[in-house]
């Protein structure tokens, strides 16, 4: 049985008090409870105070993004083992907004150029954090013109082929994917939960392919897109859908932990 995960991402939101103030409400409201986990992804400023304000509770930490490099010469950038001294569990790889795959024509055409992540920089950073004892949150999802041209699918498993190729079982335990149809974050357009169930899976059985269906039994698939208190219920009781993926929504304690007991009760 797949604990739920329900992981907030608070993107390029909060200041340092900000977020230590919203991990404290968060933190005091949902207290102890195993039969959910919960992490929450500040920007990297905040993960130092914010995984102190965490400190002693089972609310776990994860970053949005990092490098593949161990150290040196990269201005700006962040190395897996930064994020390991600051007791970071999880790492956010691929979201598409770091792949620039914004999906939606009102995005400005400048930032289009500047966000390039690929499957082939993934890869290098997902094989780079696992012996940090990191565990990646891979982000794949198709974009509105790609949904619209039948492609869903292909590009899901091209994503997550040209990541996990030649890799082995045993390194990929610890791997969540989230399914995150581009043209559903932010935009408060939420993905139809039968069809976010059917992607998931879609997700599990590439995996089982690839890899063994022992792991893709074992790996959590999360939904993530305009998840909100009002519709967790019907996305979270889904068989294939073992938590979710939370932007805006988690940036609001009452939301977020809403969102967390649907997921606990989605059995019920
Ligand atoms: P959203 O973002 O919940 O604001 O749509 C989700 C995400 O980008 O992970």
């Amino acid at each position: 049985m797949r604990t739920p995960l329900i992981a907030g991402n608070w993107k390029m939101n909060l200041t340092v008090p900000e977020g230590v103030a919203l991990a404290e409400q968060i933190r005091q409201r949902f207290g102890v409870q195993e039969d959910v986990e919960v992490a929450v992804c500040p920007a990297f400023t905040a993960l130092y105070s914010v995984g102190q304000a965490l400190r002693g509770s089972t609310i776990k930490l994860g970053a949005q993004n990092v490098f593949w490099k161990e150290k040196g010469a990269y201005t700006g950038h962040i190395a897996p083992a930064m994020l390991s001294s600051l007791h970071c569990e999880y790492v956010i790889l691929g979201h598409s907004e770091t792949r620039g795959r914004f999906g939606q024509s009102e995005i400005e055409a400048e930032l289009l150029g500047y966000f390039s992540e690929t499957n082939a920089s993934l890869k290098k950073k997902l094989e780079a954090i696992l012996p940090y004892g990191l565990r990646p949150v891979l982000c794949v999802g198709e974009t509105l013109a790609e949904r619209e041209s039948q492609k869903t699918d292909a590009v899901i498993q091209q994503q997550l082929s040209e990541t996990l190729q030649a890799m082995e079982p045993d390194e990929l335990r610890d791997l969540v994917v989230a399914y995150e149809p581009v043209w559903a974050i932010g935009t408060g357009q939420v993905c139809e939960a039968d069809e976010a169930n059917r992607v998931c899976g879609l997700i599990r059985s590439t995996l089982a392919h690839m890899h063994h269906t022992e792991l893709s039994e074992v790996v959590r698939v999360l939904y993530g897109g305009s998840v909100k208190a009002s519709n967790a219920n019907s996305l979270l009781k889904q068989p294939e859908i073992d938590g979710a993926l939370v932007g805006g929504a988690s940036l609001d304690p009452e939301e977020f932990l809403q969102i967390i007991h649907a997921a606990r009760t989605r059995k019920g």
